[in-house]
């Protein structure tokens, strides 16, 4: 099968390259390289490598030639860049996912949208389900609901078969530290492996559910299939546990590093959400979702590799 992974060189998109590359498919990525970057990709070299720009449509109609199936996880993701520069969110995740269903539709491809837990907003009743509406409270969150909307409005009015999946708060090895936007669990385990104090913005009250990188490629790899029951439809992909607050992550995080990190406290971020916890009933019936990594297990295996990471960094300054 031939796949199409946009954000390839990002965070999710490198690590579903490599399964896919894993599983004998003939790989084409597509990223512009403003976040991601080609040292995700070293290891897998079979992955043919597209530089291109989701907001043009031309880019990614070619990138689409011959493909089957398109993983798409091209994106800016940072809800509080996302308040700052609501256009530019709006240009690459709303328009690029037009671009992405009109090159499907026109090469009978499926489309897998990585949508995400923001769209619901704060909300009075836990766990979320996907018949809440969503209460999107930042630009970010918007256009998630808009990729949605058109991935729906495409299986609708044309057969495109597509499914959203709903990412809660994912992590694990490879995720970027360096990012003034980056995600708390690189940011926390980077903080501890070196020494120096975590920021916590609010109280650290606030919970997550987490959801490791390699549940995250099953349900990729699942919703690849089109289940016919799933098509047009969105779908929560959590860890499958009960939520983590950020005071309780730094403490399991400082165990697994051995350090006892002074927290520096920050006033909260805007457009942040109070909590999120998945619901994935409708995972597991439409797609056959079921994770199997715990939190304590993934910031195993996360902090393992950050540290293999830095040493290797170490022993090559020069990042080669
Ligand atoms: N990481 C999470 O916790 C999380 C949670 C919910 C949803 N998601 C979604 O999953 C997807 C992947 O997220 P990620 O964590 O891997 O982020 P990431 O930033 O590591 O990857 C996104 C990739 O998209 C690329 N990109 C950005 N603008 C582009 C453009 N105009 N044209 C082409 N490529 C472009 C970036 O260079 C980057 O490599 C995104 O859609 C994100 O919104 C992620």
């Amino acid at each position: 099968m031939r796949v199409l992974v946009t954000g390839a060189a990002g965070f999710i998109g490198s690590h579903l390259c490599r399964r896919l590359v894993a599983e004998g498919h003939d790989v084409v990525g597509f990223d512009d390289l403003s976040e991601g970057s080609l040292a995700n990709l070293v290891d897998v070299p079979e992955v043919r490598f597209i530089q291109g720009d989701l907001r043009e449509s031309e880019a990614v109609g070619k990138a689409l030639v011959g493909c089957h199936v398109v993983l798409h996880h091209g994106a800016m993701r940072s809800v509080q860049l996302s308040v700052v520069e609501p256009e530019r969110f709006t240009d690459v995740n709303v328009l690029g996912t037009l671009n992405v269903l009109v090159a499907a539709r026109n090469e009978l491809a499926s489309v897998v949208f990585s949508s995400s837990s923001s769209i619901y907003g704060n909300r009075e009743r836990y766990p979320l389900t996907e018949d809440m509406e969503p209460r999107p409270r930042s630009p970010y969150a918007a256009t998630k609901v808009a990729g949605e909307a058109y991935c729906r409005a495409w299986f609708e009015s044309f057969g495109v078969p597509t499914v959203s999946l709903r990412y809660f708060n994912v992590y694990g090895p490879g995720q970027n530290p360096g990012s003034q936007y980056a995600a708390v669990i690189p940011r926390f385990v980077t903080a501890c492996l070196a020494g120096s104090d975590p920021v916590i913005y609010g109280d650290g009250q606030q919970a997550r559910d987490f959801t490791y990188i390699d549940d995250i490629v099953a349900a990729n790899m699942l919703a690849a299939g089109m289940p016919q029951r799933a098509r047009g439809q969105m779908v929560n992909i959590g860890g499958g546990r009960s939520p983590t607050s950020v005071n309780e992550l730094l403490s399991m995080i400082a165990r697994l590093t051995g350090t006892t990190p002074r927290p520096v406290r920050m006033p909260p971020q805007e457009g942040d959400i109070r909590r999120s916890e998945a619901d994935i009933s409708l995972a597991r019936r439409l797609i056959g979702y079921d994770p199997g990594v715990p939190i304590q297990e993934g910031l195993r295996r996360t902090v393992e590799w950050f540290r293999t990471f830095n040493s290797a960094q170490r022993a090559t300054p020069d990042g080669t």
